[in-house]
Formats: structure tokens, C-alpha cells, sequence
């Protein structure tokens, strides 16, 4: 195969995975990434799909007179490419990162003007998934266009099949482009921060991701950023602040990521996290439906005062619905079916795994809390209905 048949392939469903950005910071090191690596397979982690182990920035050292970029010697005293091959044999595969400006945001040296060659050293490496930053470049579209090709075009020519992430933040409208560059998928947004809304809030990039359905589907993903599941205010991100979420909210971040069918990539320690986060990232059927196959994002089809509804179309003639509580109160209501569509369908409770006895069923959902349910048919939002029921 060719280069590009080769990165054709990729990501026919969200790459899913693990990045340190928000767990480590400056303090990356080799032994930080094998203790998640560990954690990741035997919170079984691993087996629930989660398989790219990603160093965000500072894993560099610098660049050799021969061009070629190489890791801090003491954080990673075995070089990368001995991280590869140990991250292989758990059975996991090693994203890494860069920046198509000179230096990257932390301030390492960056890929512009080396693009080939670092191309070249990240597949002799044995990397398997490549994210590129965007600090430090030209703000206009058509330089951001020509720089990502360039990396595209040696990633190709590697023939290794890297996964390409591209990060410009959404302000060049990626979605437009970047499947033609070569990558398999661009961030829509800034950078997430742990907390519900605001600027990089759970609902805000939400919100600005999902009128992008139309532009997501197999080998090219719109990309809201890492899971902040977990993170409970931890973030070594100083600018991601220390405001943390509740379970029910991190729920709602997985549950709107898969209605979304954006990468799942956790950003917590998880040699520190507790049971909760770590169920809510395991949840086996919200993973299904972001990994669903048909690759089809879904929508928001309505919102009723505080309560936005979603559906997904998922293989098979089924569909996803969401429903999500965007108020600080508790919020009652009822899940029917308009009996001139027939029998009602089967229902699934994408969270608990259990079946829906019967409809119309009544849902009680956390301030900012989501359900999600998995509905064994091909249905409309008109043939859902979904009425708040009124306290008292
Ligand atoms: C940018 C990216 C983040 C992270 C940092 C690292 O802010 O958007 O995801 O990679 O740079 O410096």
C-alpha cells in the first residue's frame, strides 16, 4: 500500500485514548506515561477501547545539529521509541506531539520548516497518533491550510498509519479542510476546562460542536477536546483553573461526547482517580454509541425550557436519545412514544445497560445531568415526545 492508502484507513470510529496535557503538565515523564499505561489496562480501561497513551507538550529536549528533534533526556531517559514498543506490548499505541509554528505553546521547539523530517523521526519512532498545535503560526486560513498539508503529505510518505490530529482551535474552520490535509481529526473549539460552561465549559463546547454534525463521519472527526472526567479541579493546566465538575456533569460530558462521536481522550490521573470517574469513562454503552459504526454524529432536535433532547441515527436502524438537564434543579419529566407510529420500540438504558419496561417512562434527571437511551429502531424526534413534568 501506499502512504496514503495506508492513512486511509484510520479512525473509522473516534480514536479513543488517554493525554497527559491536563493530568501532568511540564512534569511529563516516561515513568508518569507507564503508570497510566498500567492503570488504563488493569482498570480494564484498555479492553473498553481506550488504546492511544498521548504525551502532550514538554516531552521534547530539543533539536540536534542534524535536525532531528529528541526527548528530555531525563524524563525520558529511554528515548521514545523504547516507550513505543512498551506501550505496544501492553497492547496500547503512543500518540505524541507537536506544533506547525517554531515553537510549540509551552515554548519547545516546534515543527515549522521541519515538517519531513519530524514526520520521518516520529515513524521511525513507531508513534502511532501525531496532534499538532498551532501557537506561533500565521493567523490566516491558507497558511494554516499549506502547513497541516505539509505535515499531512510527510505523514503520508512515511507509510506508518499515524492518526492526524489536527489543533487549531475551530477559528480556520478545520472541518472544511482538514479531512483534504490528511488528518483524522481537528479540535472545533479552544481548550477544555474543567468546568460546566463559560469559556471551555462542557456545555459550551458542546454547543459549538454540534452544528458541525454534517462535517463528521467515518476517518474525520470533529474533536471538542479531552474528557475532564475525573480531573475534579486538578487540572495542570493553570489556565483550566480549579473549578471542577460534579459526577452528573461529567456524565453529561460523556454522554454528549457520544452523541457527538468526538475522541474519547481521558485527561485525569488515573493512578489517582477514584471508582466514579473511572466507571463513568467505562461506560460500556455510551462507549458503544460514540463507537457506533455508521459514524453519523447526532443532533439536537429540541430544547424545551431547560431541556435540550438529541438523537442519534446508530447502525443497525437504531437510534440514540439524549436527554439533558442544562438547570441547576432537579428536573422531572416524561419519555413517550406517539402511539400512531406503531408498538413502541425497545428501549435500552445506555448507562445502566437495563431495558426500559415501558414507555411513556419517567425520568428524573441531576442538575446538569444527562440520560441517554438506546432506542431498537430507526425513530424521529416527532415520534419521541418528551414533557417536563411540573413539581407540585
Ligand atoms: C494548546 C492546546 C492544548 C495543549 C497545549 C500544550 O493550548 O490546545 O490542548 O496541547 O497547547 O501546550
Amino acid at each position: 500500500m501506499t502512504g496514503s492508502s495506508v492513512r486511509g484507513t484510520l479512525a473509522r470510529t473516534p480514536p479513543m485514548g488517554w493525554m497527559s496535557w491536563n493530568a501532568f503538565g511540564r512534569d511529563l515523564s516516561e515513568a508518569a506515561v507507564l503508570d497510566q499505561a498500567e492503570a488504563i489496562v488493569s482498570s480494564g480501561l484498555r479492553d473498553a477501547g481506550y488504546e492511544y497513551v498521548c504525551l502532550d507538550d514538554h516531552w521534547q529536549g530539543g533539536r540536534g545539529p542534524d535536525g532531528r528533534l529528541f526527548p528530555n533526556a531525563e524524563r525520558f531517559p529511554n528515548g521514545i521509541q523504547a516507550l513505543a514498543e512498551h506501550l505496544h506490548q501492553l497492547g496500547l499505541k503512543l500518540g505524541i506531539y507537536t506544533c506547525a509554528g517554531p515553537l510549540t505553546c509551552g515554548g519547545e521547539p516546534g515543527s515549522e520548516g521541519f515538517h519531513e523530517i519530524d514526520a520521518d523521526t516520529f515513524a521511525a519512532w513507531g508513534v502511532d497518533y501525531l496532534k499538532v498545535d498551532y501557537c506561533h503560526a500565521p493567523p490566516d486560513r491558507d497558511a494554516a491550510i499549506e502547513r497541516y498539508a505539509r505535515m499531512g503529505a510527510a505523514l503520508d510518505a512515511t507509510g506508518q498509519p499515524i492518526v492526524y490530529a489536527v489543533c487549531e482551535w475551530g477559528g480556520r474552520r478545520p472541518w472544511e479542510w482538514a479531512r483534504g490535509v490528511g488528518a483524522q481529526l481537528w479540535r472545533t473549539t479552544g481548550d477544555v476546562r474543567d468546568q460546566w460552561d463559560g469559556p471551555g465549559g462542557i456545555v459550551t463546547l458542546a454547543d459549538a460542536t454540534e452544528p458541525l454534525a454534517e462535517f463528521a463521519g467515518p476517518g474525520g472527526w470533529n474533536d471538542p477536546d479531552m474528557l475532564v472526567v475525573g480531573l475534579r479541579g486538578s487540572s495542570r493546566d493553570i489556565a483550566a483553573g480549579t473549578i471542577g465538575c460534579t459526577d452528573a456533569e461529567y456524565r453529561t460530558q460523556m454522554s454528549l461526547w457520544a452523541m457527538m462521536a468526538a475522541p474519547l481522550m481521558v485527561s485525569c490521573d488515573l493512578r489517582t482517580a477514584d471508582e466514579a470517574p473511572r466507571g463513568i469513562l467505562g461506560g460500556a454503552g455510551i462507549i458503544a454509541i460514540d463507537q457506533d459504526p455508521l459514524g453519523q454524529p447526532g443532533r439536537r432536535t429540541s430544547r424545551i425550557g431547560p431541556l435540550d433532547v438529541w438523537h442519534r441515527r446508530l447502525a443497525g436502524a437504531a437510534t440514540a436519545v439524549a436527554l439533558l438537564n442544562r438547570s441547576e434543579k432537579r428536573v422531572s419529566l416524561e419519555l413517550g412514544w406517539d402511539a400512531a407510529h406503531g408498538a413502541p420500540p425497545e428501549v435500552l438504558n445506555a448507562w445502566s445497560g437495563l431495558p426500559v419496561e415501558r414507555l411513556p417512562l419517567k425520568v428524573e434527571l441531576d442538575p446538569h445531568g444527562t440520560a441517554l437511551y438506546r432506542i431498537g429502531s430507526e425513530v424521529t424526534a416527532e415520534e419521541t415526545s418528551v414533557k417536563p413534568i411540573r413539581a407540585g
